[in-house]
């Protein structure tokens, strides 16, 4: 029996599918490559020495999905396949609401005809949206989001949640990711984003490099010691661990079970810029600069349910993430690429 992964040769998919070859898994991977590339899958082997079987199809295309579904025998399904750039989403809602809900909706109807009942959803702490204390945890309000991509979680997680209730044999993990840095130690598959980042550790490592000229620090007037936001930075690596956990815990036929995926440590802008510096040898310029619209103070997860029910602990540190991050950026780093530099 394989595992379907959706969204297999992006970020945290691939070091997801790496994990669960390690773990004796077999692997199917469903991937447009619109955010990855082909290259991945060859890294994987790579890696782990297995060859996981792909197919390019978008998920929104249900008849070929139709035919993975009836040519491999799937026993559960990761989902991670989705757009994610939050500024995007803002000004294209409707893009990012067909491109993430129909493909869940479509999968989720394959899954149920052909009587596939384990499911891992890639959720976000997005879903909190400003949380009236820290750490957050799991029976926090949900919904309150700031933008359309952080809906789009929103909604699939009450489909799901929906869905289990309909269907009583139906096993669901909703993770609520917090965020992921890092890369895998090999240097061979890493978060790789298009154009100029909108996550703070891509851009970085693009300081880092060359290829921008200054990291411009988004506020330092928060309600935080140093002024500058705090976030809950996990290793990928951690992430995927998380994963093989969560098949294992829908085997128990659990219904619909939610869990966070953080450190429970929060980490403010100029700690990671500093521990970067520290561990990499390397200086980060940086400017001042207003708020960015929609950010808030602080946001780190409680982590005892995962803990408690998952076994799940994170092992690597802010040092690792730094460390392996800008590892990836040196080993992948294409002079060609060096084409735009906001200055
Ligand atoms: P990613 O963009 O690297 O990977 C997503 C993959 O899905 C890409 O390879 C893309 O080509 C594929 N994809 C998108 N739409 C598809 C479609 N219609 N059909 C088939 N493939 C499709 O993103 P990631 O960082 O690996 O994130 C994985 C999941 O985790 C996403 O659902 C994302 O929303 C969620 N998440 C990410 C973060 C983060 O900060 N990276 C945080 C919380 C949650
Ligand atoms: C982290 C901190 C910024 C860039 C986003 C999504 C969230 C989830 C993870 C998918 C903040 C500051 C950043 C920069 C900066 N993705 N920053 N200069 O905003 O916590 O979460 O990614 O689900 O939905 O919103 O992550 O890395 O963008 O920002 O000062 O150039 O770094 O203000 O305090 P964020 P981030």
């Amino acid at each position: 029996m394989a595992i379907l992964v959706t969204g297999g040769t992006g970020y945290i998919g691939s070091h997801t599918v790496v994990a669960l070859i390690e773990a004796g898994q077999e692997v199917v991977i469903v991937d447009n490559l619109s955010n990855s590339k082909i290259e991945v899958v060859k890294r994987i082997e790579q890696i782990t020495g297995v060859l996981p079987r792909f197919y390019q199809i978008d998920l929104l295309e249900k008849e070929q999905m139709r035919k993975v579904f009836q040519s491999e025998s799937i026993d559960a399904v990761i989902h991670f396949a989705g757009l994610k750039a939050v500024g995007e989403s803002v000004t294209m809602p409707l893009k990012y609401f067909r491109n993430n809900l129909d493909s869940t909706l479509t999968l989720l109807e394959l899954m149920e005809e052909y009587h596939v009942n384990h499911f891992v959803f890639s959720s976000s702490a997005t879903v909190y949206g400003k949380p009236k204390r820290v750490p957050i945890a799991e029976e926090f309000p949900i919904g309150e989001v700031s933008n359309p991509y952080g809906r789009t979680k929103y909604f699939i997680e009450k489909m799901i949640q929906d869905y289990c209730l309909g269907n009583p044999h139906f096993n669901a993990c909703i993770l609520r990711y917090f965020n992921p840095l890092g890369a895998h130690q090999s240097g061979l598959i890493g978060e790789e984003p298009d154009g100029i980042p909108n996550n703070l550790m891509p851009y970085i490592t693009q300081v880092a490099i060359g290829k921008l000229s200054h990291l411009k620090v988004f506020g330092n007037d928060y309600q935080t010691p140093d002024g500058t936001g705090v976030r809950d930075y996990i290793h990928v690596l951690d992430l995927a661990n998380g994963h093989v956990l969560a098949l294992k815990k829908i085997q128990s036929n659990p219904g619909l079970v939610i869990y966070n995926l953080g450190t429970g440590k929060g980490y403010s802008v100029f700690d990671i810029i500093k521990t970067f510096e520290a561990v990499n040898k390397v200086k980060i310029p940086y400017t001042i600069n207003p708020r960015r619209p929609g950010d808030i103070d602080e946001c780190y997860a409680d982590t005892t349910k995962a803990k408690k029910e998952l076994d799940f602990v994170a092992m690597y540190t802010l040092e690792d993430m730094c460390r392996d991050s800008w590892n990836f950026q040196k080993t992948n780093f294409k002079i060609t690429d060096s084409s735009h530099d906001a200055k």
